[in-house]
């Protein structure tokens, strides 16, 4: 595998910054808001600077205050979901640090449901209380718009779009430089920096069908991966199990808050079926629910199931669920008379770049925040509505250690040159990235065993191989690469791992053993190699 993707030669515009910030999300956004105002930050956004993942995000964010909660239940409630592999700490964080941060967003203008004066909350799957606060069902849209325009008027910020970072320059495992290619221009960028932040999201686009946008392509975890970074727990991949089901969009998410409120799921007849799966019915962990609707698809050979929320009045559902009923209206689904189809669809990846609890990863000054890195919070299961908090928490940390830091470093004044072997690539890459998909939605998804694993790792090392001895210069064919080497990194993890837990299901090792408690840790010499690291 290709350490660089691309070449630079010494005519290459350079920029300089002090800090760079990958993704325009929740998680990149409240980083450089958070930033002292006497650091430099600029914010690269690979499409337009409102297309991310948080910005699709419906539920809410998780939060104990409820005056029966408390941050130590949210904290078992996260470690229940996680299957045993969440890590503690970082927890513990999170739920201790979650209020100030949500306090700072409503202070930066972001309008939470309320009444009388109090925050409103509700229940999503696996919450043992009300505790997710939200704007309506476009509470991404909300606190993503509320930083953006905050960002927009900050002196020390710059944002801009169609910006498509390729690769980090690193020398004695310290961050310098990052190769950017302007999409506007064609041209490259080399943006020197003491710092990077990676906040690019996740990898959903590996797959046929997903709730995230057309970015999720896995780059930021791809450039890591290529300059040494470990990549952790990349096996578990979350699947939401009722995303819409209509031949016109197969990616709109209903969110879990609308079970919160009490919707049921009824197969193609009509019927519940969740008591049969679980105890907690349609309020289990998202890998259950997801894995019962996979079960009951098979069992009644049916593409879809139905989500009912039609027992509510119409008034109450425009009013507390205004996206996902307008959505559905017009797509000739009035969900206050109809039933929803829905099925699972890829949706947030627990593993990423590893880091720290001050989210700085292996290579110095390269640090990675929201569904990009892997703080360990998740384990093998995210619990509903803690993305969105984790990329405040860890993002608030990352800010405070970078303004604490930034007067010790220098930026680079050295000339970078690398040269690009092998030659240009003329083939269309959709036709490749059609199999990629394909290969991990079949083989690769809710459910896994041995033999689909390997026919997918044929198919993808078959693809790498071949894209290895091409020259880039597309974006297209540059997020083609990174996401056959993401698919082999899950691929490989998926196949190691011989047991079930959380949200990675292996048919042919159908339970949880404890052998497992562990970490898959992926490298490129390990990858390579096809050997792997563990970690407890
Ligand atoms: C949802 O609204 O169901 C998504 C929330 C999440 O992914 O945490």
């Amino acid at each position: 595998m290709k350490r660089y993707i691309v070449g630079i030669d010494e005519n290459i515009e350079t920029v300089c910054t002090d800090v760079l910030i990958i993704g325009s999300g929740i998680a990149g956004v409240y980083t450089a808001l958070c930033i002292s105002e006497n650091v430099d930050v600029t914010i690269l956004a690979k499409e337009e600077i409102d297309i991310s993942n948080s910005a699709l995000a419906q539920g809410g964010i998780a939060v104990s205050l409820g005056e029966e909660d408390s941050p130590k239940f949210h904290l078992d409630d996260t470690l229940f979901a996680g299957a045993g592999l969440s890590d503690r700490e970082m927890v513990w964080h999170l739920v201790n640090e979650a209020k100030d941060n949500i306090k700072n967003l409503v202070d930066l203008g972001v309008r939470f449901d309320m009444t009388g004066g109090v925050l409103d909350l509700t229940k999503e799957a696996a919450h043992s209380q009300r505790r997710i606060i939200h704007a309506k069902d476009f509470t991404g849209k909300e606190v993503c718009d509320k930083l953006i325009a905050s960002s927009k008027k900050r002196k020390n910020i710059k944002l801009l779009e169609k910006m498509y970072a390729i690769d980090i320059i690193i020398e004695e495992n310290k961050c310098k430089a990052t190769i950017v290619l302007d999409q506007k221009t064609g041209k490259k960028i080399l943006f020197k920096s003491k710092y990077v932040v990676c906040a690019s999201g996740g990898f959903g686009q590996l797959y046929e069908v997903t709730s995230n946008p057309i970015i999720a392509t896995g780059d930021g975890m791809a450039m890591a991966y290529r300059a040494g970074a470990t990549l952790t727990d990349m096996e578990f991949v979350q699947f939401h199990p009722t995303v819409l089901y209509h031949k016109k969009d197969k990616s709109f998410l209903i969110s879990e808050a609308v079970r919160g409120e009490g919707a049921v799921l009824r197969n193609c007849f009509g019927e519940r079926f969740m008591h049969n799966y679980d105890e907690l019915k349609e309020l289990a962990p998202r890998d259950v629910v997801a894995r019962s609707i996979f079960k009951e698809m098979e069992k009644t050979q049916s593409e879809c199931v139905y989500l009912d929320i039609s027992f509510k009045d119409r008034e109450y559902l425009e009013k507390r669920f205004p996206k996902i009923f307008a959505t559905c209206l017009n797509l000739g689904i009035d969900i206050s008379k109809d039933y929803i189809p829905v099925a699972p669809a890829e949706h947030y990846c627990m593993g990423g770049i590893k880091t720290d609890m001050s989210g700085k990863t292996q290579i110095k000054n390269f640090y990675a925040c929201g569904e990009v890195a892997c703080t360990g919070i998740h384990g093998a299961n995210r619990l509903a509505s803690n993305s969105l908090l984790e990329g405040l928490v860890f993002g608030k940390r990352i800010a405070n250690d970078i303004s604490m830091n930034h007067l010790k470093e220098k930026l680079d004044d050295k000339q970078y040159i690398i040269d690009d072997k092998g030659d240009n690539y003329s083939q269309p890459v959709s036709e490749v990235e059609k199999r990629i998909k394909k290969a991990m939605n079949s083989k690769v998804g809710i459910v896994r065993n041995e033999s689909g694993l390997l026919q997918a790792k044929q198919v993808i090392d078959k693809t790498l191989q071949v894209l290895d001895q091409y020259k880039f210069d597309s974006m297209a064919q540059i997020q083609t690469i990174n996401m056959a080497t993401i698919a082999k990194i899950v691929v490989a993890a998926a196949l190691k791992r011989t047991e079930s837990r959380g949200a990675h299901f292996r048919s042919d090792f159908d339970q949880p053993d404890d052998q497992w408690m562990i970490h898959i840790d992926n490298t490129r010499k390990e990858i390579d190699d096809e050997t792997f690291e563990f970690n407890d």
